[in-house]
């Protein structure tokens, strides 16, 4: 079976957030169960200059805007990949510094709708084989906003591959206006209230849910939550008249990125059977790369860490909010690294302006310092308000540093609460591997991170909670299986 796949960002060539995790550890997954598959992106410029050589297949002429354009078509053969990497180059769309989607400045690129269409565009051609390469793919799988429109793009083409669209994060509609859209000369037949009309705009990710064979999210949870109208961002209608083909897939992760016991990014490696001195020792490395003395009370007193995205999303705010009376009613540490909402940024580094040794902030982007935090926390701060899969919880999970989280979406499908057993005021139920907390407001995760200070003095417990936590099994086996049962070709939910 051949499968070409379509993504915005693939680690490590670029990434933005778990979208581009996955585009890397899915396919790979996928070809271990015996799937031919290509990865397909965008040429940016950032991921020229990282590569030595490429071929050239060939030449798309695409109509966008009232122009030709002539689009090259590369193969790029990398040592991280196990498949070839195909890129679309377009000079003047993807040849530009920052990232994907955003000038450095942090303002979209005002001409994403164009340049995310062509991409589709290419991308729906080379799923009909356009280049005359004798590969034609069984299933186009495409992902987010992005590659929304590949599917439509497709959508009139007889003998055409089936379509494959992963919802990653509703919350980015991929939203642009009808002059862009009346600019940008796309098909009058998909502008309706069944196709990609959004109350007067229209929506890339509304093309992919509309257009596309199957649709897919990243976990059962979130599967569920997007047919209702407060997770649903308008499209809850839509999507639950099409929970047909509906299904929730619960993301992987990479096991050998994210290994503990391997991790090329860490100063000291453990695991599960022996998780001290190593653990301690990274936690000595994390506090003084922040700054901060790693004297014998601060490596005993407890740090709680957090790597993300900073927007609203991620509940940094309740964070933010109930930080200063931890810092009374305890001794914890806390630790940040991320990049987002300038308001949210400042906050932080006000904080850590403040309480220079108890709250070390990075406003940063880096994945040396993300691995350094999650193997050298105590806990993992993860109080999402809506959370599709999540991927940050799963690494915790796997370095024994133990999350906290809201239940909702994948956080909800991954991370077990330390509850009591019934009647017992001593002994944690055997499947506990965290703490879950059912409102995301700032009181709530107050409350449960004392809960978790709590049990974090109580060794033989919190033992357990790490013991647990890091034998869960988060790799791509199962849920590529399920993949794969989506791509054959009569296969129905
Ligand atoms: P999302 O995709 O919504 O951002 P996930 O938990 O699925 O959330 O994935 C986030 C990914 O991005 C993880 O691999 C995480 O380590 C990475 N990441 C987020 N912020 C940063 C940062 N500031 N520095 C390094 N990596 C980051
Ligand atoms: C999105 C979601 C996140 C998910 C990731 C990878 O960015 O916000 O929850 O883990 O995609 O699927």
């Amino acid at each position: 079976m051949k499968v070409l796949f379509a993504s915005s960002e693939v680690w490590p060539l670029i990434k933005t957030g778990g979208l581009g995790d996955v585009a890397y550890s899915l396919p790979h997954a996928l070809l271990e169960q015996g799937i031919d598959v290509r990865l397909i992106l965008p040429a940016y410029r950032g991921v020229l200059q990282q590569l030595d050589s490429f071929k050239i297949l060939g030449w798309l002429s695409l109509n966008l805007a009232g122009k030709e354009h002539s689009v090259r078509i590369l193969e790029v053969k990398h040592e991280k990949f196990a498949m070839p990497i195909w890129l679309v180059d377009c000079q003047q769309l993807f040849d530009r510094a920052g990232n994907p989607y955003a000038h450095e400045d942090g303002y979209d690129w005002p001409d994403n709708a164009e340049r995310f269409s062509l991409f589709s565009q290419a991308v729906a051609k080379l799923g009909m084989d356009a280049l005359k390469l004798n590969w034609k793919p069984d299933v186009v799988h495409s992902s987010d906003w992005q590659t929304g429109l590949v599917s439509a793009f497709l959508d009139n083409e007889v003998d055409r591959p089936k379509r494959v669209f992963t919802i990653h994060n509703l919350a980015y509609g991929g939203y642009f206006s009808h002059e862009e859209y009346n600019r940008l000369q796309l098909p009058i037949q998909w502008w309706s209230a069944e196709g990609v009309e959004f109350y007067g705009n229209f929506s890339m990710l509304k093309a992919g849910i509309i257009y596309s064979d199957v649709i897919t999210t990243v976990s059962p949870s979130y599967a569920k939550e997007i047919c209702t109208p407060e997770f649903g961002y308008g499209l809850e209608g839509v999507l639950s008249h099409r929970a047909y083909k509906l299904k929730g897939i619960l993301n992987g992760i990479d096991t050998d990125a994210w290994n503990p016991q391997t991790d090329p990014l860490l100063p000291y490696h453990y695991s599960e059977k022996r998780r001290n001195p190593g653990k301690q020792k990274n936690k000595q490395a994390l506090l003084e790369a922040n700054g901060v003395a790693a004297t014998k009370e601060n490596l005993a007193a407890p740090l709680l860490g957090m790597v993300s995205r900073l927007v609203e999303q991620k509940g940094v705010d309740m964070i933010i909010e109930a930080i200063p009376q931890l810092l009374k009613s305890s001794n914890a540490n806390f630790v940040f690294i991320g990049k987002g909402h300038p308001h949210f940024e400042a906050q932080l580094l006000q904080l850590n302006e403040q309480y220079p040794e108890r709250v070390m902030v990075s406003i940063d982007y880096s994945e040396e310092k993300a691995h350094l935090l999650e193997a050298g926390s105590d806990m993992f701060l993860m109080p999402s308000r809506f959370e599709p899969c999540g991927l940050n919880q799963l690494y915790s999970l796997r370095y024994g540093t133990l999350p906290i989280v809201h239940r909702t979406g994948g956080l909800a499908d991954t991370v077990v609460d330390a509850q009591f057993k019934k009647g017992s005021k001593t002994a944690l139920i055997e499947t506990a591997t965290g703490f879950v907390f059912d409102e995301p407001t700032a009181n709530e995760l107050y409350k449960t991170i004392q809960r978790a200070l709590t049990l974090f003095q109580q060794k033989k417990l919190w033992n357990q909670l790490q013991r647990t936590a890091m034998q869960q099994d988060f790799s791509w086996d199962k849920s590529a299986r399920e993949y794969i049962k989506l791509y054959t070709p009569m296969e129905k939910l």
